[in-house]
């Protein structure tokens, strides 16, 4: 088993960590019809949709709704027209993360520290004013055509952003938390580009490095690095393909999303059985690991406090590092191409994201690939 390297692990200097990321903000979805993407989220996984931007609000480029379950906020955007520059991202990508907001003291420095750095624009400082205050954004792009908006909510107490109109929608949740990590699928070769993207402009640290003799099974491989800013609150970790004898995960990805682009969002509860056991009753689709994981599990991972029969019966994975164990289990991908998925995740001490589970579950993974011809 190749070695998992954990660097630096001693805090960062405040010089090192200059953008001062507070958190994630929100995560951003072009879709093709926000309205039933907003459906989905609302009913399926309990978020609660909270504001809404459209026509009725003098947006006239898209639709757009904003849903919260505890502090995750995501957002879905569809557009009106062809001519709208969410309808050629949609076209060519399908529905997929644009933006992962993150939250700062100052969207003016943070654009000219990291573009400075060698970051390309999103777009410059900018400040949008209603009556609520000023909302203040830039951004920058990072992998294929995803963007990393910088937020100032200081002077801004409305209930999003300009144009969105609170909504009040009663949404029953499913526990899930907040945003735990959001990982990126880049092509072949280009994984050290964009670790070093997110050291150098970005400020982060790599955490954690997993090799092909981690993550491989008899057909594929990837590899993996896991990128970390200053306070530790948002890690992203970088995957590409590797080498195998027949189509990795990671290209079957990029070949339907035809870029780089967020692979999925993995999202904490405090309850796992009960969050899988709600959200499988709402018709959430989850990959399925065989039988046999279960039977070497109880040696694998020692005791838990979970019950393993219940466990078994929803599918959820179990690791155990160093400092604890976790919990986690993976949706299909949640629109018609391949690409986007979510990760359910509940951690008793582990930092880790599941290297355990990694052959198991990318064999599942490949029989899904199988049966869509694309293996
Ligand atoms: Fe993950």
């Amino acid at each position: 088993m190749a070695t998992t390297i954990q660097t630096e692990t001693r805090p960062m200097t405040e010089e090192a960590d200059f953008l001062q990321i507070k958190s994630v903000d929100h995560v951003h979805f072009y879709v093709g019809n926000a309205k039933h993407a907003m459906y989905y989220w609302w009913k399926a996984f309990g978020f609660k949709p909270i504001a809404y931007s459209g026509l009725e609000t003098g947006n006239r480029d898209f639709a757009s709704y904003v849903l919260e379950s505890g502090q995750a906020r995501f957002v879905v955007s569809a557009p009106y027209s062809p001519s709208s520059a969410l309808a050629s991202h949609h076209l060519v990508h399908g529905d997929g993360v644009k933006m992962i907001a993150l939250e700062v003291e100052d969207v003016e420095k943070a654009w000219k520290e990291t573009t400075a750095r060698g970051g390309k624009s999103g777009w410059t400082p900018r400040e949008e004013k209603d009556d609520f205050g000023i909302y203040r954004t830039s951004a920058i792009y990072t992998y294929g055509e995803t963007l990393h908006v910088f937020i100032d909510r200081g002077d801004y107490k409305g209930v999003f952003a300009p144009t969105y109109k609170p909504i009040k929608y009663e949404a029953e949740s499913t526990g899930l938390a907040a945003i735990d990590h959001m990982v990126g699928n880049v092509q072949l070769g280009k994984m050290n580009t964009w670790v070093n993207f997110y050291h150098q402009v970005m400020g982060f640290r790599q955490l954690l490095h997993f090799d092909d003799k981690d993550i491989s099974t008899e057909y594929s491989a990837l590899m993996s690095k896991v990128m970390q800013n200053g306070n530790g609150r948002v890690k992203f970790p970088i995957n590409e393909p590797a080498e195998g004898k027949r189509k990795s995960q990671i290209e079957e990805y990029l070949d339907y999303y035809l870029s780089p682009g967020v692979q999925h969002v993995a999202i904490i509860t405090g309850d796992i059985l009960k969050t899988v056991d709600t959200l499988r009753s709402r018709g959430v689709e989850f990959l399925r690991v065989p039988d046999t994981y279960y039977e070497a599990l109880p040696d694998r991972v020692g005791k838990i406090k979970e019950d393993m029969k219940a466990v078994h019966e929803l599918g959820i994975l179990v690791d155990r590092d160093d400092e604890g164990y976790l919990l986690q289990i993976f949706t299909r991908p949640i629109q018609d191409r391949p690409t986007m998925f979510v990760e359910v995740i509940q951690r008793h001490g582990a930092k880790g994201f599941g290297k355990g589970n990694f052959k198991a579950l990318f064999e599942s993974i490949e029989v899904e690939q199988e049966r869509r011809g694309n293996l």
